[in-house]
């Protein structure tokens, strides 16, 4: 067999056996699918930090507040099953245990907070990890091909961003 063709014969066999039914390398797919349950398991305590929030929110501001905290709720827990379901796409299994979210999280776990300034400050802070832990994940994910993922963190961040911004607003903080 000719040099060439044997190199083209071997590429072809590693293509084989590194890429999925997506098309993707399958080893780096893998990597991404425990990136994002990290994610999962973040975007669940900020989900319920919000929720403790809502509950637990004072004052005079409490009407503003107890709506807005549950308008993020909503649309946390679209993004809770958003990267659950790309998981899945990705062959991997979804965490679903608190016990499994606690040991992946770096997002503070806020508790009692019925302070409008604490609780705003909350948000901010669990945003800033789950930035941290998106903007690895569009690394990984640009490196990998993974378009569908890295649109996902993309979007995300686009949004958070937006809400660091107005959350630092009300607190009357600079980014
Ligand atoms: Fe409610």
């Amino acid at each position: 067999m000719q040099l060439d063709r044997y190199l083209y014969e071997e590429a072809k066999k590693e293509q084989m056996i590194i890429t999925n039914s997506l098309g993707l390398d399958q080893a780096k797919t893998k990597a991404l699918s425990y990136q994002l349950n990290a994610l999962l398991g973040n975007f669940q305590i900020y989900y319920q930090n919000l929720r403790g929030i809502h509950w637990n929110i004072k004052g005079k501001n409490f009407f503003d507040l107890h709506a807005k905290f549950e308008e993020l709720y909503t649309d946390a827990n679209v993004k809770v099953d958003e990267v659950a379901e790309r998981i899945l796409t990705l062959g991997g299994t979804p965490l679903h245990t608190f016990e499994d979210y606690m040991k992946s999280s770096s997002v503070p776990v806020g508790k009692n907070i019925s302070k409008d300034t604490e609780a705003v400050q909350l948000i901010v802070d669990s945003l800033t990890q789950l930035l941290l832990i998106e903007r690895q994940i569009l690394d990984a994910s640009d490196e990998a091909d993974d378009e569908g993922t890295n649109a996902m963190m993309s979007d995300f961040i686009t949004e958070q961003e937006k809400t660091v911004w107005m959350m630092k607003a009300w607190l009357d903080q600079e980014i």
